[in-house]
């Protein structure tokens, strides 16, 4: 569905991104993993549209994505869940979900039905300020707006950061139905025991590479954890 080819990025003469490729498969949950600084949310920038490539290439369903900007991305079907959750704290939960509509044409204004299934708590909140919700419910916030937009692919910079347990559980459950509906999902993780729970495929990444790519079970590889925080 999203491919990176020998993608390279700099911030100014700094090289954040060194021959990156990787393949996202279709229905899948793909799962960046890498330590702070390693580039990883470099990487989602780019494909995005937030940070141009200096080298390389990124298609989408076979369409090149390299220069477009991000808000043709989310038209077609890319949505951002950015880390730290950028939730506007001074709107209502209902209004930080609106905010989603801009990316989509008129007709299809309204909240996808199964948003507040994955996450009912929201529903109780929607007259809530974002700013009053706890962290977790904040997350669960940031994603339910990315997928107003009624997102082929979703893409997630570190969603457990900072999350307590019994969020992050809900959290891995909505990501997993979310695939079953055929929602195709990037995300990028410091830890890894919630990706090795929910990844089809993984991808580590070291100093701006990706140094590994396989099967969440090959995460208990010693030469593999030496990249990781555990
Ligand atoms: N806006 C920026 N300007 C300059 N350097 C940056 C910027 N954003 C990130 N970097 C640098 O790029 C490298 C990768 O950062 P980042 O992609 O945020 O890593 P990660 O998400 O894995 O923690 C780091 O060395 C970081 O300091
Ligand atoms: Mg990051």
């Amino acid at each position: 569905m999203l491919t990176v080819e020998n993608a390279e990025l700099h911030y100014g003469a700094a090289l954040a991104l060194r021959d990156v490729s990787i393949e996202i498969e279709a229905d899948r949950i793909t799962c960046i993993l890498g330590r702070n600084g390693v580039g990883k949310s470099s990487l989602l920038r780019s494909i995005i549209g937030q940070h141009p490539l200096s080298f390389g290439d990124i298609r989408f369903n076979g369409e090149t994505f390299t220069k477009k900007f991000a808000y043709d991305r989310a038209r077609a079907g890319i949505g951002f869940v950015p880390q730290g959750r950028e939730i506007f704290p001074l709107l209502t939960v209902k209004e930080n979900l609106q905010v989603g509509f801009s990316a989509v044409k008129p007709d299809q204004r309204s909240f996808p039905p199964y948003l507040f299934e994955l996450f009912p708590v929201l529903q109780d909140m929607l007259h809530r300020r974002g700013g009053d919700l706890s962290g977790g419910q904040q997350q669960q916030l940031a994603i339910a707006r990315a997928l107003v937009i009624r997102p082929k692919l979703l893409v997630l910079d570190e969603p457990t950061e900072g999350i307590q347990p019994s969020i992050i559980k809900d959290i891995a459950r909505a990501l997993v139905q979310l695939r079953d509906r055929g929602i195709t999902i990037l995300l990028v993780e410091q830890y890894l025991d919630f990706c090795r729970q929910i990844a089809d495929h993984i991808y580590i990444m070291d100093r701006g590479e990706i140094v590994h790519s396989g099967k969440p079970e090959t995460l208990d590889r010693s030469d593999v954890r030496e990249y990781l925080t555990v």
